[in-house]
């Protein structure tokens, strides 16, 4: 392996008719679709249902679509009383990983990988992740998990669950296109896992277990929060420069800047900003934005950096009164359905990912029993 492809920088390993990403034009598109018009106009619900069969739906075929979805939004008894016996310090997305577990364990189509088993699966899995993390939050808090309301939109049903309070359309608006925009990003590292595990014929909830895990690292979807924080550690825009100075200085990464595969903008970065803008202050006091919008100019004077997904996702969900560390875990609601679509793809046409290592330790050498060896 050369030195260019580590980190398999560069390398195709997978066919996908999921999305498309254009590095260097600034493009995503999801089964043909320019991500642009879906944020715009478009729905978390069609854009999942658009991943899933490959076609954008009528209008009936989403409120179906939708229907059945909240109707699998549930908490199961089994992934309550798990969640109850965790340690209250117990990481939002470590918790997420154990429920998604156990809901595997519980569902009587787990290790059936056919389409309908799967699409089932699916439906589940992306309708109950929300439940399980608000539920995680509430019993974190001490407090009992609230009921989820199929009546509501996912975005909607999820805010409520945490809060505790029904959100207002522009809330919910906000959360939805978040979700919409996190749906499905290429082979990004959690999305390869989950076809890894996929391609060894294992089921969907062991396929995702790999993505959620996956997410949670800083350099992936942990950016969300650690962007956030590096934000609040900043505090001011007067401050900027000294912090810039000193982490870049220091040889670290800033959070929610760079990507692997853009080299301009990232395109969901655009509608994130513009959310950011309009959001900034509705929970809270204004003036993220502003601080954001000088670290995303210190950061492009100095390293010729974009920001990508997380960075302003940070912002808006700070506004929509998410506690920090379930922004990843948001994360993880949207990404979910790309996950499952991923999944299905690699169970569809599978052929077991298995590439190689170039070896480079010790020369063949004679064994040695231990008590030869000297202490
Ligand atoms: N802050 C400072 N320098 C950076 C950053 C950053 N965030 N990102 C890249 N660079 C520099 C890096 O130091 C290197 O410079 P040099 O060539 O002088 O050594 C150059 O840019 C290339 O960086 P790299 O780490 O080799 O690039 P990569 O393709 O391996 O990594 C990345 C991509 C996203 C992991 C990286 O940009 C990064 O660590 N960013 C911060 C974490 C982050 O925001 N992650 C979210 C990624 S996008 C959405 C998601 O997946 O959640």
């Amino acid at each position: 392996m050369t030195d260019s492809q580590k980190g398999l920088a560069g390398v195709t390993a997978a066919d996908t008719a999921l999305s498309r990403i254009d590095g260097e034009e600034g493009r995503l598109f999801y089964c043909g679709y320019d991500i642009h018009p879906l944020a715009e106009q478009g729905s978390f619900g069609e854009s999942l249902y658009l991943l899933w069969y490959g076609e954008l739906p009528s209008r009936m075929a989403l409120t179906v679509f939708e229907g059945l979805l909240a109707g699998e939004r549930r908490l199961p008894a089994e992934v309550e009383s798990v969640l109850r016996a965790l340690p209250p310090e117990t990481a939002p997305m470590a918790a997420l990983l154990t429920a998604v577990s156990v809901l595997g364990q519980i569902d009587a189509d787990g290790p059936n990988n056919g389409f309908q088993a799967d699409i089932e699966k699916a439906g589940r899995i992306v309708s109950m992740i929300p439940v399980c993390v608000a539920a995680h939050h509430r019993l974190r808090l001490g407090l009992d998990p609230i009921e989820p309301d199929p009546d509501l939109s996912l975005a909607e049903d999820l805010l409520r669950m945490l809060t505790g309070e029904r959100p207002d359309d522009v809330a919910s608006k906000a959360l939805d296109k978040t979700l919409l925009l996190y749906l499905d990003h290429g082979l990004n590292a959690s999305t390869f896992a989950c076809r890894v595990v996929a391609s060894t014929l294992a089921d969907l909830y062991a396929a995702i277990c790999a993505g959620v895990a996956a997410l949670s690292g800083p350099l992936h979807g942990g950016a969300n929060e650690q962007a956030m924080r590096m934000l609040d550690a900043i505090g001011s825009v007067d401050r900027v420069d000294a912090y810039l100075d000193r982490e870049l200085g220091a040889n670290r990464k800033i959070m929610g800047f760079g990507h692997r595969v853009y080299r301009v903008e990232d395109p969901r970065a655009s509608h994130l900003r513009r959310m950011a803008e309009e959001l900034d202050g509705l929970h809270g006091e204004p003036g993220t934005y502003e601080l954001a919008r000088a670290v995303e100019q210190a950061m492009f004077a100095r390293k010729g950096l974009y920001c990508n997904v997380d960075y302003y996702c940070a912002s808006v969900y700070r506004s929509l009164g998410v506690p920090l560390d379930l922004f990843t875990p948001l994360f993880a609601v949207g990404r979910a359905g790309g996950w499952a679509a991923h999944v299905m793809e690699q169970h569809r046409d599978n052929r077991l990912i298995r590439p190689r290592a170039r070896y480079t330790g010790a020369d063949e050498r004679p064994y040695v029993r231990i008590d030869q060896r000297n202490d």
